[in-house]
């Protein structure tokens, strides 16, 4: 994901990107205390929007920040960011929504008596995937998880995520795949899914993983397809058997990992299974574009 387009929403202005600015004493430039989603958007038509609006409310929610939107007026608001960068706009974009508490003025850790929620809405540019990546798969490493122990809120506190996406980036790989007390939990920027003893098996929910849009769809469209499908643990070790590894994220769609810490991953090729899978995945793009 990468360039930022010209027009952007924040606290309910149209604005072009360079005059867009935020207070410094904003908590979520001070504290990391903001949420936020990224929507992926073919042919100008977001996939998946009210999945992502859901889990940003949970994320609202869950950090005790008020939704300054409903779903229907969200959609609005991400319309008209949309239609505002019409002329620019490629056939892969995403809509980056960030909500932050606000700031009344003061530095303090605690909660302001009444703030009011700032709100960010920018078009991106989101290329697809490098071909190669389809073609030949990408490696990853494993690393330590150094987060906290919320996971599950999309916080753009992400420091522990940048990192260990640095890292991996360093070692010439696509992705750190994430392991906490010798478990995986997710990459730094992504979810796992591993095809092992004919099961499509991704790690459980909960405060260690984010629950990705991207991997969820993608287990619904498997599980209806009649592959048997297992949210349980993933021992780290258990990696070195699986057929096909795969990573999942808005802007990744689903990707094969074939290389991990140097070695292949099941026979070092995309795999069957990832094949179909992706297949599904684009199907439903398609269907989701030509309903508009
Ligand atoms: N990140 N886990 C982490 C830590 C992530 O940052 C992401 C996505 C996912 C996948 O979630 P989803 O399928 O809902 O996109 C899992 C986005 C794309 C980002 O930060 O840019």
């Amino acid at each position: 994901m990468t360039k930022a387009l010209d027009k952007v929403h924040l606290d309910g202005e149209l604005l072009p990107l360079a005059e867009a600015r935020i207070p410094v004493l904003d908590r979520g430039f001070l504290f990391g205390d903001a949420v936020y989603e990224v929507i992926a958007v073919y042919e100008g038509v977001p996939f998946l929007a009210q999945r992502h609006l859901q889990r940003l409310a949970r994320s609202l929610d869950a950090i005790a920040c008020d939704n300054p939107f409903d779903a229907a007026q969200w959609s609005a608001l991400l319309e008209q960011v949309l239609a505002a960068n019409v002329e620019q706009l490629p056939d892969r974009a995403a809509l980056y929504l960030q909500v932050t508490r606000g700031d009344n003025a003061q530095r303090s850790h605690v909660f302001p008596s009444a703030t009011a929620p700032r709100v960010l809405v920018m078009a991106l540019d989101s290329p697809a995937p490098a071909a190669s990546a389809y073609e030949a798969g990408v490696e990853a490493v494993v690393l330590d998880d150094l987060r906290w122990h919320a996971c599950h809120i999309k916080t753009t506190s992400l420091l522990g995520n940048v990192l260990a996406r640095e890292q991996a980036r360093a070692a010439g790989a696509a992705e750190a795949l994430l392991q906490r007390g010798g478990l995986v939990t997710e990459g730094s920027t992504s979810n796992v899914l591993a095809w092992i003893d004919d099961t499509l098996v991704s790690p459980p929910d909960g405060p260690d993983i984010l629950p990705g849009v991207t991997r969820d769809w993608v287990l619904e469209q498997a599980d209806q397809a009649g592959v048997r499908c297992a949210r349980r643990s993933i021992p780290v070790q258990s990696l070195a058997e699986a057929d096909e590894l795969w990573i999942t994220s808005t802007t990744r769609e689903v990707l094969p990992v074939t290389r991990l810490d140097g070695q292949p991953v099941g026979n070092g090729l995309p795999g069957p299974h990832w094949r179909a899978a992706i297949a599904r995945y684009r199907a439903s793009i398609a269907t989701t574009t030509a309903a508009g």
